[in-house]
């Protein structure tokens, strides 16, 4: 789209908290032998450690779809960013492992304000023809993050004291704060709360008049049919009506099979995995960590540019199969020794990582940012979201115990077979989004035709 820059400056700056959000999680593995150390942690302190951030997060994504249908998005990207830079800010000062904690506590707050507000944001702010692809750049940021934190891991740590490591974060929590002065709030939010003139010129800012006259009659068209529509219903009535509830459900049953899949497992417990296939020494297994997250940056790029060619479902099913498929070949061949064996285990995890980036990775965000009807899609999305770190945490403290249990084969036969019940269930359920406009896809919820029958022929 001609001058369409405005579109790609939002989804950039904003997508920055996808950055704070993967930066946040790989960071700690390679602290924490030297906090350990320093602080002379018991397993269970260290375990509450770990799991401060996605408890914070469980809570803040819980919240942030009101907070953002109070006060705009435009401001919880303010919050996240001062939460985040604060607490960093806390972690390099601090000598007490309670502050040390608090601290942890806030990173995750901030955190799991991201994976809501963010791609709600874009998604209202984007062009119908690139939403999916603007909004699979918060999950590219993601990635981007988890690498990044990765490459600190294994060339910063034992040069720089670990709370350096995570002061390195600082930067791209200044540059969203500086970033987002340039944004505007979302004209869909503007509408919403009868600030018509700000949404208004919003719009003429972001489709630029002069160049798109006839677009931003009819964006502002559309969006005021759809507002004008609205009856009086409170937004917890509405997302458990027999019309809406149907979105809540595809948005929590996408996280759930999201990470069912085990994607966490691998991201957390990558280094331990590849000795477990004893690929070579410590320093290899953190080598082909980095190898994980590069594979989860690269294919994110590509997904990004298959969702508005190919559409979700496609993608998303060809996700499902990948994964089902690698992860089957992991549990095949962990059951075996030799290097050669080894190696065909350490392929799989590298083609498990680009099956969940091209689909499973950034789908769920898309599609949660779509389905829901605008007076209820900040409180679906925060319910959605709170899923995803509910099941997070579920899957990754089970694995320990289920490594016990099973073996490290058998794991993994359960996750693609999770898998393969994702893909029935998207096979039934997804519905195809690509090239409809919020509006329409709202007017699809209302009609009360079945969500799965949206977009499809
Ligand atoms: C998931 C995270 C995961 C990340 C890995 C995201 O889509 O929600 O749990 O760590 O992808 O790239």
């Amino acid at each position: 789209m001609k001058n369409g820059i405005m579109f790609y400056l939002i989804a950039f700056v904003s997508a920055i908290t996808g950055f704070l959000f993967g930066f946040d999680s790989g960071i700690i593995s390679g602290a924490l032998e030297a906090i350990s150390t320093e602080f002379q942690l018991t397993s269970y302190e260290t375990g509450v450690l770990i799991g401060l951030i996605p408890f914070g997060a469980l809570i803040s994504s819980f919240l942030t779809g009101r907070v953002a249908d109070r006060i705009g998005r435009l401001r919880v990207l303010y919050l996240i960013a001062i939460i985040f830079s604060l607490a960093l800010i806390g972690i390099l000062v601090t000598h007490s492992f309670a502050l040390l904690c608090l601290m942890r506590f806030l990173l995750g707050i901030s955190i799991g304000m991201s994976i809501v507000v963010t791609p709600l944001y874009i998604a209202e702010t984007a062009p119908t023809e690139i939403r999916g692809k603007l909004v699979a750049g918060f999950q590219l940021a993601i990635t981007l993050g988890i690498l990044s934190a990765y490459l600190i891991n294994v060339f910063a740590i034992g040069k720089i004291s670990w709370r350096w490591t995570f002061a390195i974060g600082l930067i791209p929590s200044t540059a969203l704060f500086i970033g987002a002065l340039f944004l505007p709030e979302s004209p869909r939010w503007l509408f919403l709360k009868g600030k018509t003139k700000q949404a208004h010129q919003v719009l003429f800012r972001l489709y630029s008049k002069k160049f798109h006259p006839d677009r931003v009659e009819h964006e502002l068209a559309v969006i005021k049919k759809s507002i004008v529509k609205k009856k009086n219903v409170g937004v917890w009535k509405e997302l458990f009506s027999k019309r809406s509830f149907p979105c809540l459900l595809l948005g929590i049953a996408l996280f759930f099979f999201q990470q069912v899949s085990g994607i966490n497992v691998v991201i957390y417990f990558a280094p331990k995995i590849f000795q477990h296939v004893q690929i070579g020494t410590n320093s290899a297994a953190l080598l082909a960590t980095v190898g994980v997250g590069t594979i989860n940056v690269l294919m994110t790029f590509v997904a990004m540019n298959l969702v508005e060619k190919r559409g979700r479902r496609p993608l998303l099913l060809l996700g499902f199969i990948g994964a089902a498929v690698s992860l089957g070949m992991i549990a095949f061949f962990t059951q075996f020794d030799g290097p050669a064996f080894q190696w065909l285990s350490a392929i799989s995890i590298f083609l498990y990582i680009a099956a969940f980036a091209i689909s499973l990775g950034p789908l769920p965000f898309i599609l949660i940012s779509e389905v829901f009807p605008l007076k209820i899609r900040g409180q679906g999305m925060s319910l959605s979201a709170a899923g995803n770190w509910a099941f997070n945490t579920l899957v990754v403290a089970s694995f320990p115990i289920l490594l016990e249990l099973m073996g490290i084969s058998l794991v993994f036969l359960f996750y693609s077979a999770a898998c393969v019940a994702g893909l029935l269930f998207a096979l039934r359920y997804v519905p195809e989004t690509k090239g409809l406009s919020l509006e329409e896809i709202e007017e699809h919820v209302h009609s009360r035709k079945p969500l799965r029958k949206l977009g499809r022929a």
